[in-house]
């Protein structure tokens, strides 16, 4: 017999190497207790919650609690269907009427989880004889929404527009053409050019979605993303988002002014085949994401947040993923997985929990220490985490 798992036995031997000189596994942490959107106990001790994608803060909104535990006792714990069978609620159709609203388009389709909205929308709409041009560092549930479809897949560079204009005029005359982008690129926090690279598929006759997961609620003067940013969301033809980032709880969705758009709830197998959200997971949704529509302090607070942090690890010594805040992610470029580990390590120990993301989820096989903002993170807190990141870069030889 072949073990079907010896292929994984290189990532065993890594993890058992850097688990055998000590550290504690960063991927096995446990949240003890959660005190609130910035703060959790983590092995007994306070910790500062900087790895959460919790933009807005919204898990632990009165309003958004109580319309969760409302619907939990009108409607029970789950609906046990998919939505088309038993499992469309009212609360199923109010969230996507609150998605409707926010975004002021005329379709909106929720999806289990932000994952399955990608992979339904993508190969539901680029089959086998489409083409999909992407950017090379799209999210995994991009590239397996590819798959699951066969289309013909032509990534291009990081968020190079004359590599999307280039690939885009190889493809055969009279091809569907979908060309996928992402607002914000969670990795490095960067944002995307949008407003050229739509411009330059439109002109290529491409359909475009933009998978705005990581701007939403924030970015945009009524948080509808860097498309609504930059202008040209009006040009989009699908947007995909999550409710397991700003909105603060779990699903996926895809918004679309397309009119044909609602022929999607018969044929995508990602929507069709699984069991729905439970009432009180759209319940809190929907409350959370007409609450974002009026939140302009939050998103203004949530940028200084951004630029002060940031400032304060250049000014530490970090090498960070942009050379200005771009969005709510700020990434530390390590430079190997090992001082990451270590790094990552000594934050938990000074109290602050951000992200360690490696090879191979990386661009450029970085290892990196990603952290992500809160709106509700008080300015003493920005500084408290700065000074956890000079002890501990100190004590690791990362900075001087
Ligand atoms: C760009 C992007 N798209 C989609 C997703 C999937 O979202 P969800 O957590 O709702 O499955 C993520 C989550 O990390 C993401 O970063």
């Amino acid at each position: 017999m072949t073990d079907l798992f010896s292929k994984f036995d290189p990532l065993i031997q890594q993890r058992e190497e850097l688990l055998a000189t000590g550290l504690t596994d960063p991927f096995n942490l446990v949240m003890e207790r959660v005190e609130s959107p910035t703060v959790a106990i983590c092995n007994g001790k306070r910790t500062i919650l900087l790895g959460t994608y919790n933009y807005m803060g919204m898990t632990f909104d009165p309003d958004v609690i109580d319309a969760g535990k409302k619907a939990l006792d009108d409607f029970g714990s789950g609906t046990t269907g998919s939505r088309v069978l038993n499992g469309t609620y009212g609360g199923h159709k109010a969230v996507e009427q609150a998605l409707k609203d926010f975004y002021a388009m005329d379709h909106a389709m929720v999806f289990s989880t932000g994952y399955q909205a990608n992979l339904g929308v993508i190969s539901t709409i680029a089959g086998k004889d489409d083409y999909i041009v992407l950017d090379i560092d799209s999210h995994a549930s991009i590239y397996d929404g590819c798959a699951l479809g066969n289309a013909q897949i032509v990534p291009f560079r990081h968020n190079d527009i004359q590599a999307l204009e280039s690939r885009l005029r190889r493809i055969p005359e009279g091809a569907g053409k979908l060309v996928i982008l992402e607002g914000v690129y969670s990795m490095l926090g960067d944002i995307a050019p949008l407003k050229e690279m739509v411009a330059v598929s439109k002109a290529a006759g491409a359909m475009v979605l933009v998978d705005e997961a990581h701007s939403m609620g924030f970015i945009g003067e009524n948080g509808r993303g860097v498309a609504e940013a930059q202008g040209i969301i009006d040009d989009v033809d699908f947007i995909i988002g999550t409710f397991s980032k700003s909105v603060g709880t779990v699903g996926g969705f895809c918004v679309s002014n397309h009119p044909k758009f609602e022929i999607l709830r018969l044929v995508c197998r990602p929507y069709v085949f699984t069991a729905s959200l439970p009432p009180s997971v759209v319940a809190t949704a929907a409350t959370s994401i007409r609450k974002l529509m009026n939140s302009a302090d939050k998103r203004a607070h949530l940028w200084e947040n951004s630029k002060r942090l940031h400032a304060g690890l250049r000014q530490l010594g970090f090498e960070l993923g942009t050379s200005e805040p771009q969005s709510a992610i700020i990434a530390v470029i390590m430079p190997d997985l090992e001082k990451g580990a270590q790094m990552w390590e000594a934050l938990l120990h000074e109290g602050l929990y951000v992200n360690l993301a490696r090879p191979p989820a990386t661009p450029g096989n970085m290892t990196l220490l990603r952290c992500s903002l809160c709106a509700l993170h008080s300015e003493e807190q920005v500084g408290e985490i700065l000074g956890m990141f000079a002890a501990a870069g100190r004590a690791t030889g990362c900075i001087s």
